[in-house]
């Protein structure tokens, strides 16, 4: 019997040993790429990648990764396929899953990518929906644990929105064993059913007090993709939820700055933090390449490689 097919919908989908094991491939696959290494498993494996919302980094990574892989790689989104005219995503998800090996999708309510997958033939994975961006935390955690070692016992306090990077983070809190000091403003608290409560979780009224002790300091913009209309509201709720120096030095000395980007300086972060020497953000950025190739890798693969 074949094995059944594994997703990526949730960074919660893969165990602690997967994902450990995806972190371990990314080094090998980072250092191979660096070195100019040949590297085509992939060979005759086909993406999809379906974009329901904007992207810069997770086109060009998920498209560069594949056929450096070996594969190829098809781009549509709801305005230039059947989508945008009202096709079942149930109807997509069997048609185009006949035709290609692995699908990345990036759409709004997480409901709509798990239809896709129950319709699925071939391994999906979540681009970023309204709740999850499992594939920024993979990167986000492996450039922590290159440039600080494990994050197992750290602390990392997000400062901002309750959106998707964070309820993700929790998820990736609770699998690897660390603890998330999170603050948002009062009107924008964490919807327990997303993050329920348990030892990894500690919410705190004041950013500064969330960031006191941190290793890694993140946040995200205060207005997520789809919520746009509440943009005017939003700017002025989070207005003291900015990143700023004064929260990066309650954090530890050697606190690192995290942000999934696209960022807006002056607004969740100030520029002296993101573009100051404790920002890891363009290597955040360059990392979902890395990643995203081993998890690729491991979903159609296995660890049945080298
Ligand atoms: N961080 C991230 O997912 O960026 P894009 O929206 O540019 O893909
Ligand atoms: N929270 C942001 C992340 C963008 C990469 C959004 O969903 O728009």
């Amino acid at each position: 019997m074949a094995a059944p097919i594994r997703h990526f919908l949730q960074f919660a989908d893969l165990t602690r040993d997967e994902i450990e094991h995806v972190f371990a491939r990314s080094s090998i696959i980072k250092d191979r790429f660096k070195r100019y290494e040949f590297y085509q498993p992939l060979r005759d494996r086909t993406l999809a990648m379906v974009f329901e919302k904007a992207s810069t980094r997770t086109r060009v990574s998920f498209e560069a990764g594949m056929y450096q892989l070996g594969g190829s790689v098809i781009h549509i989104t709801t305005g230039d396929s059947q989508l945008g005219r009202s096709e079942p995503i149930e109807d997509t998800a069997r048609v185009i899953s006949r035709m290609v090996d692995i699908v990345m999708i990036r759409t709004y309510e997480h409901t709509k990518i798990e239809r896709f997958a129950a319709h699925s033939r071939v391994p999906v994975i979540n681009g970023l929906t309204n709740e999850y961006h499992p594939c920024q935390i993979l990167a986000d955690i492996f450039t922590f644990i290159e440039q600080r070692g494990s994050i197992a016992g750290r602390t990392v306090a997000w400062i901002g929105d309750a959106n998707n990077m964070a309820y993700t983070w929790l998820q990736a809190a609770r699998l690897l064993g660390f603890t998330m000091q999170v603050s948002t403003p009062p009107a924008y608290p964490l919807d327990a059913k997303l993050a329920p409560p348990g030892p990894h979780l500690k919410v705190f009224d004041s950013p500064l007090d969330a960031a006191r002790g941190a290793d890694l300091v993140t946040t995200d913009v205060w207005t997520s993709m789809g919520f746009e209309a509440e943009n005017a509201t939003r700017l002025a709720a989070f207005e003291d939820w900015c990143v700023d120096a004064e929260i990066m030095q309650a954090a530890r000395p050697d606190a690192l700055f995290m942000h999934c980007l696209p960022a807006h300086r002056g607004e969740e972060v100030t520029a002296d933090v993101i573009d100051g020497p404790q920002s890891a953000v363009w290597d955040e950025a360059e990392n979902r390449l890395h990643v995203q190739k081993a998890l690729m890798e491991y979903l159609l693969l296995g660890r049945a490689i080298s």
